[in-house]
C-alpha cells in the first residue's frame, strides 16, 4: 500500500514526511523508491532504527518537529486507530483518547500539517472506520459510537484541506474464517473489511 501512494503520489528525490512512523515501512519503501524520508514515532530505538527520531506529539500542545524552510512533498500519517489495539501501543499513544479528544487531536495535526505545507504538498491519511462491531448487533450500533469516514472527512476540511481521492484498501480476510463469519452472522454483527487511504491537498479556497 506505501508503495502505491509513493508510486502515484510523489516522485524520485521528493520529500516524504512520517509523523508516526511505527515499524518504519514508510522509510524503508522510500529507501527502495528513491524518496527522501523524514520519520518520527514517540517509540524511541537508536539501536534498531536510529533513522527514526523520536518525537511525542503531545495533544496539549503540539509542535512540528522541523525547524526550517523545508517543507514535505508528501505526508503520509497513518496513526494507531481509535481503540483498536490500544492494548498493543504505549498507553500515552493516541489510541487510548476518547472519541472527542481522538478527533480533536486529528484536526489540530491537520491544521498544523497545513500551516507547514506546500501548495502542492499532497497528504495521504489512512485509517479506517471504527464501529463496535466485536460486541453489538449491527441493528443496534449507534453513531454517537462510531467514527465514520465522514467525520475525518469533516475534520480534514475543517482544518483547509480538501479530499482528492478516496482509496478503500482491502484488509486481510484471514481473520475472517469460516466459523468466525458464521458465529459473526448468528449474531448480526457486521465486519469491517476495508480501511481508507484518503488524499487530499490544500484548499484553494477557503
Ligand atoms: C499504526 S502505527 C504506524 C504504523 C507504521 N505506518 C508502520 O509502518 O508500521 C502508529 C504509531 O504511532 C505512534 N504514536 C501513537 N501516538 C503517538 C504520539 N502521540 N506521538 C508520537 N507517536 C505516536 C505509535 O508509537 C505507533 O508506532
Amino acid at each position: 500500500m506505501i508503495a502505491h501512494i509513493l508510486y502515484y503520489f510523489s516522485d524520485q528525490n521528493e520529500l516524504v514526511f512520517d509523523p508516526m512512523a511505527g515499524g518504519g515501512v514508510v522509510a524503508d519503501t522510500c529507501l527502495a523508491f528513491n524518496r527522501k524520508c523524514w520519520s518520527f514515532d514517540m517509540d524511541d530505538r537508536p539501536e534498531t532504527r536510529p533513522e527514526i527520531e523520536p518525537c511525542f506529539w503531545d495533544i496539549t500542545n503540539l509542535k512540528w518537529p522541523i525547524i526550517g524552510k523545508t517543507k514535505p512533498d508528501l505526508i503520509i500519517f497513518d496513526p494507531p486507530y481509535f481503540k483498536k489495539q490500544s492494548n498493543n501501543y504505549d498507553p500515552d499513544g493516541i489510541s487510548g483518547l476518547t472519541k472527542e479528544k481522538y478527533l480533536e487531536f486529528l484536526e489540530n495535526f491537520f491544521s498544523l500539517a497545513h500551516v507547514n505545507a506546500k501548495k502542492s504538498t499532497q497528504m495521504a491519511f489512512i485509517n479506517a472506520d471504527w464501529r463496535d462491531f466485536q460486541n453489538t448487533p449491527a441493528k443496534n450500533e449507534t453513531r454517537v459510537n462510531s467514527i465514520l469516514i465522514n467525520d475525518y472527512l469533516r475534520i480534514l476540511n475543517q482544518s483547509g484541506w480538501e479530499e482528492t481521492h478516496i482509496i478503500q484498501a482491502p484488509l486481510s480476510s484471514e481473520r475472517f474464517q469460516a466459523n468466525v463469519v458464521s458465529a459473526m452472522q448468528k449474531k448480526g454483527i457486521l465486519g469491517v473489511t476495508s480501511r481508507y487511504v484518503i488524499m487530499s491537498k490544500k484548499k484553494t479556497s477557503l
